[in-house]
């Protein structure tokens, strides 16, 4: 049977790839927080999952107000970097499995999550960052990758709640999944940050913080958090936090808190990251 072992948050701030691709990650800037990934990197490359199922949010690369989805699945055997503007990143093809990815769409949707099924989709700094995270810079990356899309940048997105919920539809639908598989569920984006208008640069620490520790302790009690008090204490693009709680859903009540690590500025946003593994 495939098992969910292990669940990742981080953020996924593109000037943290960028670093990495140009060779800056020992610059005074970058340092501490390249030097904060290392406990988490150590921890992966002896864990060495199978399948990575990264819940990330496409930054109108793959779609555009042409098509919005709320939940998105790729089934695809690979998928290429985005072109973002620059040229796509140089980092490898992400590999998917299809097999396993066909499974949980088909267990998910019997479960009453609507997906859409995507086939073809280049995927942006909202998944190659956290791989570059993860594994820094291998010729290819280590595991297969299910990219689960969720819209967080157009309204009306779904709310945390039902991102919990959808997490624990994955954990059923990997755990009815009949090969021996060990997976780990990484959840991205954020931390609080803002991008536009007059609050730009909004950083709240206090809230990231408490984000973090109830996310590990006790989730249940802030998956009500609404969209506006996102907006109002995160920032406009502090929702992408809701993305952590499908990961946390998918895990255990109690988990290993492995590893946390928390550093301000990344560029506009904080940068967050846990390591959890189940009992
Ligand atoms: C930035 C963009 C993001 O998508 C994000 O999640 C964090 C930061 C940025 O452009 O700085
Ligand atoms: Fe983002």
């Amino acid at each position: 049977m495939a098992e969910i072992i292990a669940g990742i948050g981080t953020s996924h701030v593109p000037s943290l790839g960028a670093a990495l691709d140009h060779g800056k990650t020992q610059t005074d800037y970058w340092k501490p927080l390249f030097n904060g990934l290392e406990p988490a990197r150590r921890w992966i490359a002896e864990t060495n999952p199978d399948v990575c199922i990264i819940i990330f949010n496409d930054h109108a690369s793959a779609f555009s107000q042409a098509l919005i989805s709320t939940f998105a699945i790729g089934v695809a055997p690979e998928f290429q970097p985005a072109d973002e503007g620059y040229g796509p990143r140089q980092v490898p093809v992400v590999k998917g499995d299809g097999e396993l990815a066909w499974h949980i769409a088909e267990s998910l949707i019997l479960d009453e999550f609507d997906m859409t099924i995507v086939n073809e989709m280049p995927v942006d700094h909202g998944l190659t960052v956290p791989l570059s995270v993860m594994y820094d810079q291998p010729a290819e990356w280590p595991c297969r990758v299910i990219p689960v899309c969720v819209n967080v940048i157009q309204y009306p997105q779904p709310t945390a709640n039902r991102c919990y919920n959808l997490g624990k539809a994955i954990r059923r639908a990997v755990e009815s999944y009949p090969e021996d598989l060990r997976v780990a569920i990484v959840g991205t984006g954020g931390l609080s940050h803002q991008l536009q208008g007059e609050r730009a640069g909004l950083i709240n620490s206090e809230f990231d913080t408490t984000f973090l520790e109830k996310l590990v302790t006790e989730p249940e009690t802030i998956k009500s958090t609404s969209h506006t008090e996102y907006l109002r204490e995160a920032g406009s693009e502090g929702i992408e936090m809701i993305m952590w709680f499908t990961m946390r859903g998918a895990l255990d009540d109690q988990v290993n808190e492995i590893y946390r690590f928390y550093h301000v500025p990344a560029s506009n946003t904080a940068y967050g990251l846990l390591v959890l593994e189940n009992e």
